[in-house]
């Protein structure tokens, strides 16, 4: 049995109970739609607006993100995560600038060169900025197709992802724009990946899944562990690395990052980390507190990690060690650093 196509009852749905005031939603500009998206990748909507508004102010247009520095780009992006996203919008208007003149290109297979672009965001523009008839397959459109249409296993994998792309392509209608919108709204409103709110579903339930909706898909995230070393020179200052440009928390000024196999502690870590300080960095740390586990989560995986206090008297970079800069705890504030040291400095 073929379900009864979406868009006939989300639309109606979406017109009476979307969010239309969010701050990208009435234009249809592609730059800031772009830059919208980009932002959304892999961030909730609250968490967007206000970085949303100050980026734009500060670079109106893909001219003036291709003409800033990446430490500006980076420092505007500081806190909202996966850094790898303003490497490459700052790539990416360059891009724009010099090869598509200045425009986003109108094209699906040119728009998913750009770099950090995928089809789905692509889409998403085209649909928007040109008003194209392009399906989106993000995160919350995804959970919605695999619930209604009974998927199980894994969201990901080759064989459901070409699936569900077609099912989306499927069921997109010509008025794209106001499904795309419209999809993402059910699934941040509705369809909710944790709490589904399946009574209030204007696709009318059940879905075709066996079980309970909010058990799939399946969370697949793998989960690393690492200690932190939160090292303190005796005159306050607090040692930072900057991290390398590609990579994780790319060009972030971060704590050493020493990773583990799994949680559970050996009895010599504290000896392991004095060593690893010592040959990395050519220290000679005096371990303090060591903080609770905690976890942050990256687009790939969960990071468990846990911040160890320690305090060293002399530091410098010997030759063929790691660098370490100094910073007094009242600089703190004005750096590129990621989220959970931006919590745990304020
Ligand atoms: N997530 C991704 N794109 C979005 C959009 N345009 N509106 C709300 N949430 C989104």
């Amino acid at each position: 049995m073929t379900p009864p196509r979406i868009a006939n009852r989300l639309l109606p749905w979406y017109q009476q109970s979307g969010r239309h005031d969010l701050p990208w939603r009435q234009s249809r500009d592609p730059y800031l739609l772009y830059l919208a998206e980009i932002m959304l990748q892999q961030t909730r909507v609250e968490t967007v607006k206000p970085y949303f508004r100050r980026f734009l102010a500060h670079f109106p247009s893909w001219q003036a993100l291709a003409d800033a520095s990446l430490d500006e780009v980076l420092a505007l992006w500081s806190g909202l995560g996966y850094y790898a996203r303003a490497r490459n919008a700052h790539a990416a208007a360059r891009m724009v600038v010099d090869r598509f003149q200045g425009e986003f290109p109108t094209d699906l297979a040119q728009a998913v060169e750009l770099p950090g672009v995928g089809r789905s965001t692509a889409a998403a523009v085209l649909a928007s900025a040109y008003g194209q008839r392009q399906a989106i397959l993000d995160a919350n459109a995804r959970r919605v197709l695999f619930r209604y249409y009974g998927f199980t296993g894994s969201a990901r994998s080759p064989q459901n992802e070409r699936r569900l792309w077609q099912l989306a392509e499927q069921e997109t209608p010509a008025a794209a724009h106001d499904y795309n919108q419209a999809i993402q709204d059910l699934g941040a409103l509705l369809c909710l990946s944790r709490k589904a709110r399946c009574d209030d579903c204007p696709l009318f339930g059940p879905c075709a899944g066996p079980g309970e909706p909010t058990q799939i898909p399946q969370p697949e995230k793998p989960v690393r562990y690492a200690c932190f070393l939160l090292l303190r020179a005796e005159d306050g200052c607090v040692l930072l690395e900057k991290r390398p440009n590609r990579g994780i928390w790319g060009g972030l000024w971060a704590l050493p990052w020493y990773a583990l196999v799994g949680a559970n502690e050996a009895p010599e870590l504290a000896e392991t980390l004095r060593d690893w300080a010592r040959e990395e960095y050519g220290l000679r740390p005096q371990l303090g507190e060591w903080h609770p586990w905690q976890r942050h989560t990256f687009t790939h995986f969960h990071l468990e990690y846990r911040i160890i206090e320690a305090g060293v008297l002399v530091y410098g970079v010997g030759e063929g060690r790691r660098a370490l800069s100094p910073f007094a705890p009242e600089q703190l504030a004005q750096l590129a650093l990621p989220s959970p040291l931006r919590r745990l400095f304020s």
